[in-house]
């Protein structure tokens, strides 16, 4: 399919999409939305990828909700046609591992999108904030409920409320980002987290995506249970026998996803 909002390259087992609408800071409009969410339900179908990145430009990584699209919306615009969670709830249900790699603003639905990904890989020029404050109304992709389980009710609370900007060492320090690199070095670091766990069994990366997340979902009794049955499942999975001679064996791996 061809895309004109984003860019896509699968390489090596890894599909880089890049955010493509340089004019508007990468602000998300429905056209954007929905290449991604279909670039990535192709992504989880092919047989050639096993990880997936989202970057966008130095500039911004995406400055939110495409306010322009949104301004003359109606609340029956947007609840009855479902006006950018359609798309949305299509991205979320992808299994394989996605990283964001952020350069530049991760603003509104852009830190929210950001925060949608398994990790986020920041460049030293991330900037991260919920400014929807500014605009009358609060944050409606998720934000107020993912920024308050990575960085606590206080600074969520503040950075919803003020709309000021979080810079990539504060992100950092709060458990926002996995780490932060040069800005230069940005897409070679996402792109060698992606080659590294591309390298994996595929089931256990969609498991340990799966069974992570249980832990945003559930209680820590529940969680515990469900990583145990996972974990007993991949028993029953060639990769881990080969996993455990191998390493027995002082080779390297050969995942079969089987
Ligand atoms: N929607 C639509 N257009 C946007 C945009 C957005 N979110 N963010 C930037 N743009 C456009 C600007 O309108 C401008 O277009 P024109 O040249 O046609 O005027 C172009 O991108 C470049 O932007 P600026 O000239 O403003 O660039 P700057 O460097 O001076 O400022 C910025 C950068 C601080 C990010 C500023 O653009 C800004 O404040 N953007 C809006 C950020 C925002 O409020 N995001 C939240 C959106 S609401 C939301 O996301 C809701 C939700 O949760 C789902």
């Amino acid at each position: 399919m061809a895309y004109e909002t984003i860019n896509l390259e699968i390489s090596d087992g890894v599909a880089l999409i890049t955010l493509n609408r340089p004019d508007a800071l990468n602000a998300l409009n429905s056209q954007l939305l929905g290449e991604l969410a279909t670039a990535v339900e192709d992504a989880d179908a092919s047989e050639k990828v096993r990880c997936i990145v989202i970057t966008g430009s130095d500039k911004a990584f995406a400055a939110g909700a495409d306010i322009k699209e949104m301004a003359d919306k109606s609340f029956v615009d947007m609840y009855r046609n479902n006006f950018f969670w359609a798309e949305t709830d299509r991205f979320l249900k992808t299994r394989k591992p996605i990283i964001a790699a952020v350069a530049g603003y991760a603003l509104g639905g852009g830190c929210e999108l950001a925060m949608m990904c398994d990790f986020i890989i920041a460049a030293d020029s991330a900037k991260f904030g919920q400014p929807e404050i500014n605009l009358g109304v609060i944050a409606g992709i998720g934000g107020t409920q993912r920024l308050t389980r990575f960085v606590g009710k206080s600074k969520s609370m503040e950075m919803h409320l003020t709309g000021r900007f979080m810079d990539a060492q504060e992100a950092e320090r709060s458990g926002l980002v996995s780490r932060v690199v040069p800005a230069k070095k940005l897409k070679d670091e996402a792109m060698s987290a992606a080659h590294k766990i591309a390298e994996k069994s595929l089931l256990a990366t969609m498991a340990v995506k799966d069974t992570v997340n249980r832990a945003y979902e559930t209680t820590m009794a529940e969680g515990i249970n469900y990583e145990r049955r996972m974990f007993q499942s991949l028993f029953a999975t060639e990769d881990q026998t080969e996993g455990m001679e191998s390493y027995i064996e002082k080779r390297e791996p050969q995942f079969r996803d089987k």
